[in-house]
């Protein structure tokens, strides 16, 4: 007899934890790579302010009112400012994770 009826499930809990947990961290490793493919230009993307044009990813992040999905919802609008970047798929929603992952 099994002595620990419940192990297999938590396996396979385990298991699918791991594979979300995955899953999370490569969007915020594509919005990392978008980030830095196509807005460093004007904003810093990490701690350092540098010579950003625009407020940094950080600042941005620390906006109280700030939510993932508002960052992904305008960054699939036409902005005067800023150049049209080819989205894909989750690319705004990986890039907002990839930004709101830098909240404190
Ligand atoms: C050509 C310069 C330029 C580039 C490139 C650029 N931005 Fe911007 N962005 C701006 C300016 C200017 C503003 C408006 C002023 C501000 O918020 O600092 C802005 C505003 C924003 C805001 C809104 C901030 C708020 O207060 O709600 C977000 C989010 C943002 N940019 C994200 C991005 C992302 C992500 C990229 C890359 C895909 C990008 N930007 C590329 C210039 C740029």
């Amino acid at each position: 007899m099994n002595r620990y009826p419940q192990a297999p499930s938590l396996a396979v809990a385990l298991a699918l934890f791991g594979s979300i947990a995955a899953a999370s961290a490569q969007n915020v490793e594509n919005g990392r790579h978008l980030s830095e493919r196509w807005c460093v230009e004007c904003h810093a993307i990490g701690p350092t302010p540098g010579k950003s044009k625009a407020q940094s990813f950080a600042a941005i992040a620390a906006k109280e009112k700030i939510t993932a999905e508002m960052i992904a919802s305008f960054l699939r609008l036409p902005h005067a400012t800023m150049p049209n970047v080819p989205l894909r798929g989750n690319d705004a929603q990986d890039i907002a994770a990839f930004i709101m992952g830098m909240k404190k």
